[in-house]
């Protein structure tokens, strides 16, 4: 379901910044947790991490809270969730990813973002389902993100906000994850504007111009993050091979499976890793 009544964000006066405030102060509310210090969005298949990393003290559908919207996809759970880790750090558990292809414009996609910062976490964890360039990579593989190139010609940032970009991905929270994990490979995520998948051709192009991993979410995130003064770690699980470098047709079904089959290990994977931050 899409909401296509008046909605706070797509007004060109409304502040963003000021709606993210309002969400995060609706999250306080019904959490009763004042401030929280990480925050984690689950793509496909990443989904169960959020039972593995604490105790939940509350879980609740994203459109309780002010500026979400309803997921537009199957498969993507529009929850909001408060964890609790054993070392005490409230997590952030965003279920609810608006993605760009939705058409509701980039405001609306980095809203969870905003509002994650706004609720005081300091910390980002991005995670998503994407196709791999890397001929070593298989299907159902956890990667790092390194680095990122926004295809999508847009951005979050609005006017002349000129904001550095260098080590986006940090490279002190990739360090962390591979000492969970040293076989963690890493590559540079293409954000692609879907929601069709990409051609053999724009695949090439992507590995041509330094891309290892193509999806549709996830950069525009990360410059709202880095925006808001956050600490970003990116996990992308390569749920199928590119098109064109896997010769069989993309779906939607084998995407969904692949992120099912991977869901256990990533899971744990992820929960060891926020263990650690
Ligand atoms: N391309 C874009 N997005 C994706 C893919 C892909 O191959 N797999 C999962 N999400």
């Amino acid at each position: 379901m899409s909401d296509t009544s008046s909605h706070p964000l797509d007004d060109p006066r409304t502040d963003p910044f000021g709606v993210a405030a309002t969400a995060a102060a609706d999250i306080a509310r019904i959490t009763g947790v004042e401030r929280h210090d990480i925050a984690l969005t689950l793509g496909s298949g990443w989904g169960k991490a959020a039972d593995l990393i604490g105790e939940t003290t509350a879980s609740f559908p994203a459109t309780e809270v002010t500026g979400f919207s309803a997921p537009a996809l199957a498969g993507h759970v529009g929850t909001l969730r408060s964890v609790k880790t054993p070392k005490g750090k409230n997590v952030l558990v965003i279920g609810a990813r608006t993605h760009y292809y939705e058409g509701h414009g980039v405001r609306r996609v980095v809203h969870s973002v905003r509002t994650a910062a706004a609720s005081g976490a300091r910390t980002m964890v991005l995670t998503n389902g994407a196709g791999g360039i890397k001929a070593q990579w298989n299907p159902g593989q956890p990667v790092l993100i390194s680095d990122h190139i926004n295809l999508t010609g847009d951005s979050p940032l609005e006017g002349a906000t000129f904001i550095d970009l260098t080590d986006l991905y940090s490279t002190r929270l990739r360090d962390i994850a591979r000492r969970v994990d040293p076989t963690l490979d890493e590559g540079v995520y293409c954000q692609f504007r879907g929601p069709q998948y990409e051609t053999p051709a724009e695949v090439r192009m992507a590995k041509t111009i330094g891309g290892h991993i193509v999806g549709m979410s996830t950069a525009l995130e990360a410059i709202a993050a880095r925006q808001a003064g956050m600490e970003i770690l990116g996990f992308s699980l390569i749920t199928n091979m590119a098109a064109g470098i896997q010769t069989t047709p993309l779906s939607h079904q084998e995407v969904i499976d692949a992120g099912r089959e991977a869901e256990p290990v990533i899971s744990s994977l992820l929960a060891r890793v926020i263990g650690e931050l």
